[in-house]
C-alpha cells in the first residue's frame, strides 16, 4: 500500500494559525514579540530566505527586523550589531543568516547572540542544555519540525527505533538529541548513521522511524526502508532537468517514488521539512518572548 504523503506545507499552515492565536493573546497584554534578521552580504538564496523568514513573521503579528550588512562588514561590525540586539527590549529572537563570509568567524557570532534571544538553538549552551535533556530550551528549528510533522501525523516515535542519517550541527545532531529526550516527540530508541557508517541499507532497515538530512540524492532507496516506516526526508538538492523551464528541479535525499511504496508515511520534497522551518521559527520567537516575559516578571 502506497504511504501517506506527509504535508508540511498542511501542517506548517496550521501551527502558523495557532502560533497567531498566542501572538494576539500577547499583543493584548502589551507584549509583541520580535525577532531580528541579520544578513552579511548578497547571497540571493540567503537573501531569499530571510525575506522568507520576516513575511512569515509579519503575517503571525511578529514585529520583524532585518538588518542587511554589507559583504564585506568586519567582525566587529557584525557582533556589534548583535550587541545592539541583545540589549534591544523589542526584540526576543535573533537569527544571523549561515553561512557568514570567510572573514567572520561561525563560532564567535553564534557565542555572541544571547542564548535567552537565540531562536536558530545553535548557541553552545543551548546545545547543552538539548543534549542534557532540558524541555525549554529553544532548539534548532529544522528537527523542531520534524518532530512536529511526526507527532501531528500519529507518528510519535516513542518506544520505537529511529534512525537519524546524517550528523550536522543544524539537523542530524539537534535531531538525535530530540528524539531522545523525555517528552512529546521523543522517547525513542535512536541510531545516527552518517556518510561513513558501514552498509547503510542494514542500518536503515532497522528503524521505525527514518529521519534522512545527509544532502545526497537517492541515498535511501525503497529496499533500504522497513514496510510501514515513517520516513523525513530533510534533504534539499538542486539537480539538472532540461524539461524544467529553470533548467534544475529540487529533490531531497530520499527516492521518493521508490520509497513511497514501502513507506507508511513520507514527507514530499518540496513541501515536506522546507515549510516546517519557518514555522518553528516563529514558534521559538514566541517562546523566546513568553520565557522572556516570565524571566523579567
Ligand atoms: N542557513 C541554512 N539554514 C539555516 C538555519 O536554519 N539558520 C540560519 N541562521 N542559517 C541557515
Amino acid at each position: 500500500m502506497a504511504a501517506e504523503i506527509i504535508s508540511g506545507k498542511e501542517i506548517a499552515a496550521q501551527v502558523r494559525a495557532e502560533l497567531k492565536d498566542r501572538v494576539e493573546e500577547l499583543t493584548a497584554e502589551g507584549l509583541v514579540p520580535g525577532l531580528a534578521t541579520v544578513i552579511v552580504g548578497e547571497d540571493p538564496a540567503s537573501q531569499l530566505y530571510v525575506g522568507m523568514k520576516g513575511r512569515a513573521a509579519k503575517e503571525a503579528g511578529i514585529y520583524s527586523r532585518q538588518v542587511t550588512l554589507p559583504a564585506d562588514a568586519s567582525e566587529d561590525e557584525l557582533l556589534g550589531t548583535i550587541e545592539g540586539l541583545n540589549a534591544d527590549p523589542r526584540i526576543h529572537g535573533i537569527l544571523v543568516q549561515l553561512p557568514v563570509p570567510d572573514h567572520i568567524e561561525e563560532g564567535k557570532v553564534l557565542l555572541a547572540i544571547d542564548p535567552e534571544k537565540d531562536v536558530d538553538g545553535f548557541h553552545p549552551i543551548n546545545v547543552g542544555r538539548l543534549s542534557t535533556g532540558d524541555l525549554n530550551v529553544l532548539v534548532p528549528c529544522t528537527p523542531k519540525g520534524c518532530i512536529e510533522m511526526l507527532l501531528r501525523t500519529g507518528n510519535d516515535p516513542a518506544g520505537k527505533h529511529a534512525v537519524v542519517v546524517g550528523r550536522s550541527n543544524i539537523v542530524g545532531r539537534p535531531m538525535a538529541s530530540l528524539l531522545l529526550r523525555k517528552a512529546p516527540g521523543g522517547n525513542a530508541t535512536v541510531t545516527i548513521a552518517h556518510s561513513r557508517t558501514a552498509d547503510l541499507g542494514a542500518v536503515t532497515r532497522q528503524a521505525d522511524v527514518l529521519v534522512v538530512a545527509i544532502g545526497r540524492p537517492d541515498t535511501i532507496t525503497a529496499d533500504m526502508v522497513k514496510p510501514g516506516a515513517a520516513v523525513i526526508d530533510v534533504g534539499i538538492n538542486r539537480i539538472d532537468d532540461a524539461s524544467r523551464e529553470r533548467g534544475y528541479r529540487v529533490v531531497g535525499d530520499v527516492d521518493f517514488e521508490g520509497v513511497k511504496e514501502v513507506a507508511g508515511a513520507i514527507t514530499p520534497v518540496p513541501g515536506g521539512v522546507g515549510p516546517m522551518t519557518i514555522a518553528m521559527l516563529l514558534s521559538n520567537t514566541v517562546q523566546a518572548a513568553e520565557n522572556q516575559r516570565a524571566a523579567s516578571s
